[in-house]
């Protein structure tokens, strides 16, 4: 039998079917959007990054005590294949599940998923409110502020990078244009 290989579209139906939240959405969003760069900036498989990113928190909103375990009873119930379903489970690494993430992708997606939050409650207090115009420096400025973006783990971030092997200046600049790339789907286009 041939390996089902989710599309772009199936993602974000099922997205849709279980998410309405709209925040969750554009976390979604903004994390489809940073895999997808990190793919093309690596050479790898960017409609499998993309796709792996948006469905991420899939089964967040309406089973938040069960994030990480109800996923890929989701997921392999439409059919998709375990390579997906471990990436998304992995994202929850040490949090809501404790497989450990081993690819590329796997550690990308563990290293940018909180990321994209202090990323964005960044751009929000901006005068342009957009990520746009927005550099590493607005972010590294309150890394050390607990009281900002309190539900951010910054361990988690800087666990992520080091796994990677990359600096962490260069991962929220890579993670800052990732989202420029979508930035109005996200609500961070700022008010112009
Ligand atoms: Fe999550
Ligand atoms: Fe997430």
């Amino acid at each position: 039998m041939e390996t089902h290989i989710p599309t772009r579209q199936e993602a974000f139906d099922i997205l849709n079917r279980y998410n309405s939240n709209e925040s969750l959405i554009r976390h979604a969003l903004a994390v489809e959007a940073v895999m997808r760069y990190m793919a093309r900036k690596n050479g790898e498989d960017e409609e499998k990054w993309g796709v792996i990113g948006l469905v991420h928190d899939l089964d967040y909103e309406r089973f938040p005590e069960e994030h990480c375990r109800k996923s890929p009873e989701l997921l392999r119930e439409a059919g998709w294949p375990d390579e997906y379903i471990r990436a998304v489970v992995s994202h929850g690494w040490g949090l809501c599940s404790d497989v450990e993430p081993v690819s590329v992708l796997e550690k990308t997606l563990y290293a940018i998923d909180e990321l994209t939050g202090l990323v964005t409650t960044a751009a929000l207090v901006r005068p342009s409110k957009s990520v746009l115009d927005m550099e590493a420096g607005s972010v590294k400025r309150k890394w050390k502020d607990k009281r900002f973006a309190a539900g951010v783990n910054r361990e988690v971030i800087e666990k992520g990078a080091a796994i990677l092997g990359v600096d962490l200046t260069q991962l929220i600049t890579d993670t800052i244009l990732g989202m420029r790339t979508v930035a109005r789907e996200i609500g961070l286009e700022g008010t112009g």
